[in-house]
């Protein structure tokens, strides 16, 4: 019969704590509040991954069967609630003053949680690319942990993890494929007039949010009547260029404009009718994802805010600016359709008619 401290192997993990000496604890109380919080976070980080990965693979298969949906959404779910811990326990690393911390910073220097290779993982999983990173200086985030370092068993792993992520397909790219393969007015990819049936779809949809802004631009001018007319008319007449260069995925490569420009269809059409029963959990999932990548920004915010508490605008252990760095990456989006559809949302009475109703499990009451 197994105990408890046999399964957890608690005799190993509560060894881990030992910082740079040799064994048993680090000597100074905050260092070991240092470390810890460290340490939870990083099995945080674990855990995570497992389950972004397990999200991305169900999502992955050539047909995701409608029951697939929760539990993509439900891994996804887990993550949520990780991140969100995450954002909270930020408050238990403040509990060290800035001077207690100074008392051993300057040991940490050259190791940071720029290093986290976790960290990458997770954005790699999710799909940050590598033309997104952003750099201080001329660091990449990657290629430090690819550089850095002695040979360690640690650096192998930290190395070889982030070289094994690198090679996996995304999140981003499974949500893509599945958005593409999503019915648009009834009609699916593999139908000889999918093209020209989802061209009518963004068509109509733009109409009907041209009409839909123009009523909400002739209110704004009644209602103040200070407003300049001609600019108030070219900010509507920018959103609805705006939308249609977008719908129509003219900033793509053309090799993959195609397959965009239908995943970006399906996502304002999922998230239109959501209200049908074949569109509900898709459209929860959506709402999961931008969920996710909400608590990643928070993530990110709060520990900046964290770091400016502890150690105001100094250069970071890991050799960046700090904070003025850390606030940067909070402009991180890798599920940038996803937030880019909020801006063309209608009202349901506003909607163009569906089609093909009855595909999505809807009937008309009889
Ligand atoms: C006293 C507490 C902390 C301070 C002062 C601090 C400071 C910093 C600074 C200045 C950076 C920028 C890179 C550099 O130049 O070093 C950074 C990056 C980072 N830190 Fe912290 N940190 C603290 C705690 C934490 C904790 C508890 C975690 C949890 C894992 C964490 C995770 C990270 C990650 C993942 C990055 C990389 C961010 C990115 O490049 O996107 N930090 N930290």
């Amino acid at each position: 019969m197994p105990t408890y401290w046999d399964y957890l192997k608690l005799d190993s993990l509560l060894d881990l704590q030992s910082g740079l000496e040799e064994d048993g604890d680090v000597e100074l109380p905050d260092e070991l509040h240092f470390i810890v919080v460290h340490q939870v976070y990083e099995l945080w980080f674990k855990l995570t991954l497992r389950s972004l990965r397990h999200g991305r693979d169900a999502l992955l298969k050539p047909t995701v069967d409608e029951e697939m949906v929760p539990v993509v959404a439900h891994h996804l779910r887990r993550a949520v609630s990780i991140l969100h811990l995450g954002v909270a326990q930020f408050e238990v690393m403040e509990t060290l003053q800035p001077q207690d911390f100074l008392a051993f910073r300057d040991k940490l220097t050259g190791s940071s949680g720029f290093q986290s290779f976790q960290m990458r993982e997770i954005e790699i999983v999710l799909g940050l690319e590598a033309a997104e990173r952003i750099r201080y200086g001329k660091v990449d985030p990657l290629e430090h942990i690819r550089s850095i370092g002695e040979d360690t068993p640690a650096t192998r792993l930290a190395r070889h993890r982030i070289e094994t992520a690198s090679a996996e397909p995304s999140m981003r790219e499974a949500m893509q494929g599945w958005l593409y393969r999503t019915p648009i007015q009834g009609s699916t990819p593999d139908k000889p007039d999918d093209a020209e049936r989802v061209a009518e779809f963004i068509e109509t949809y733009l109409a009907a949010l041209d009409a839909h802004n123009r009523r909400g631009q002739d209110k704004l001018l009644k209602t103040f009547a200070d407003h300049n007319k001609e600019q108030v008319e070219k900010r509507f007449t920018g959103i609805i260029n705006t939308a249609r260069n977008y719908l129509n995925a003219v900033d793509v490569a053309e090799d993959e404009r195609a397959v965009r420009r239908r995943a970006r269809a399906a996502i304002l059409f999922i998230e239109s009718y959501r209200d049908l029963p074949l569109l509900s959990w898709p459209r929860l999932l959506l709402d999961v994802v931008v969920q996710l990548e909400e608590q990643l920004v928070l993530w990110r915010a709060r520990h900046a805010r964290m770091v400016e508490r502890l150690i105001g605008h100094r250069p970071g252990t890991g050799g960046s600016a700090g904070v003025a760095y850390l606030d940067q990456t909070a402009s991180y989006r890798i599920f940038k359709d996803l937030w880019a559809t909020r801006t063309l949302m209608l009202p349901k009475t506003a909607l163009p008619e569906l089609i093909d109703a009855e595909l999505y499990g809807y009937h008309e009451p009889s």
